[in-house]
């Protein structure tokens, strides 16, 4: 772990507009065996979604942001816009922590609004994917005066304990919808270790897409174009190149389904016909039935009852129930129950 020992920052200057500490060290490929392994040799085939954001996988998903049935990012946006201003008066933050931070595109939203409230000191995201952590720091360094950003190359699974000690009122924001990818256990580990990251004076602002008609659901992660078809097939390419397995993604169709009795979509990869497909990288065999699938996503659609129910058992309450015209998506502030 040469991490913890020597983070890298990237300028020697005490006082410097950027640092940045790495802490990748090799465990993200392990992860990506491990997975597999775990994964294609249980009785229900099931790989986890961090594996589908590649280069290319990261690619698609930006086109999914796109789409006209893919509705959470839009609906998120126009919350962030219309709620900015609100969020820094009554959050008052000098930081911005965002876990999963990518190319931080919401996030100027927020770091204007802070701007303008005169609080903003300090932005720390964090991100497992390097080139995004450097190109975002430089930028927002530049495009805001005396700005810090103090970023952290890590997986926010693993690494929230790298995060830097507040240096005053914070917000750490995790946008997007991305605990929906938690199964409700370890949804409930992982807003525990974040409830971590807040002082008395801070708040987790947290983007959740929310239960709604099935249909409108299973368009979004079934999109005309086939986009979020391919995304789904993509984590297939990248077990090709990373474990020299020999996937066909054309032996695979793409299910998206609404399953109302736990409120998630689950995507599947559908084998179209009996086949055993090599892993050489892990000397693995796996036989697919045709017609057999392999769960690749949950992502879990909140009512507000869920929503309070899990922040709850992570010691957390909710301050402030944000949602767009339509009721599509929420975006909500918490802090730690103190009561
Ligand atoms: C990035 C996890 C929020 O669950 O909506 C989009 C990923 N999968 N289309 C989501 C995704 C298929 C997305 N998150």
């Amino acid at each position: 772990m040469k991490s913890s020992a020597s983070p890298t920052p990237s300028e020697p200057l005490a006082d410097a507009a950027i640092r940045i500490d790495s802490h990748l060290d090799g465990a993200e490929e392990r992860s990506l065996a491990d997975d597999v392994l775990d994964g294609l040799t249980r009785p229900f085939k099931e790989l986890p979604p961090k594996h589908f954001y590649d280069a290319r996988g990261a690619e698609l998903f930006d086109r999914i942001c796109e789409l006209p049935e893919y509705y959470p990012t839009r609906a998120e946006r126009a919350i962030l816009e219309a709620e900015a201003q609100n969020i820094a008066a009554l959050t008052g933050a000098v930081e911005l922590v965002e876990l999963g931070s990518g190319t931080a595109a919401k996030t100027r939203v927020l770091l204007d609004a802070l701007h303008a409230a005169g609080t903003l000191q300090r932005y720390i995201p964090v991100d497992v994917t390097e080139s995004m952590v450097r190109d975002s720091a430089e930028e927002l360094a530049s495009e805001y005066p005396g700005l810090r950003v103090h970023g952290v190359i890590g997986d926010f699974e693993r690494h929230l304990d790298r995060v830097p000690q507040a240096d005053g009122p914070r917000i750490v924001a995790f946008l997007g919808g991305t605990i929906g990818n938690f199964p409700p256990g370890s949804r409930r580990r992982f807003l525990r270790k974040i409830a971590r990251l807040l002082g008395p004076d801070d708040y987790l602002l947290m983007g959740t897409d929310l239960v709604k008609d099935p249909r409108v659901l299973e368009a979004a992660y079934d999109d005309a174009e086939g986009v979020t078809a391919e995304f789904n097939r993509n984590v297939l390419r990248v077990l090709n190149r990373e474990l020299q397995a020999d996937f066909d993604p054309g032996d695979f169709d793409h299910v998206a389904l609404f399953d109302p009795q736990h409120e998630w979509i689950e995507m599947r990869l559908r084998a179209r016909r009996e086949h055993t497909t090599v892993v050489r990288g892990l000397d693995l065999a796996v036989h697919f039935d045709v017609g057999e699938e392999l769960r690749t996503e949950i992502s879990a659609k909140f009512t507000p009852e869920r929503l309070e129910g899990d922040l709850a058992a992570a010691g957390l309450e909710l301050a402030r129930w944000l949602t767009d015209p339509e009721g599509l998506f929420a975006l909500t502030l918490s802090q730690i129950r103190t009561g």
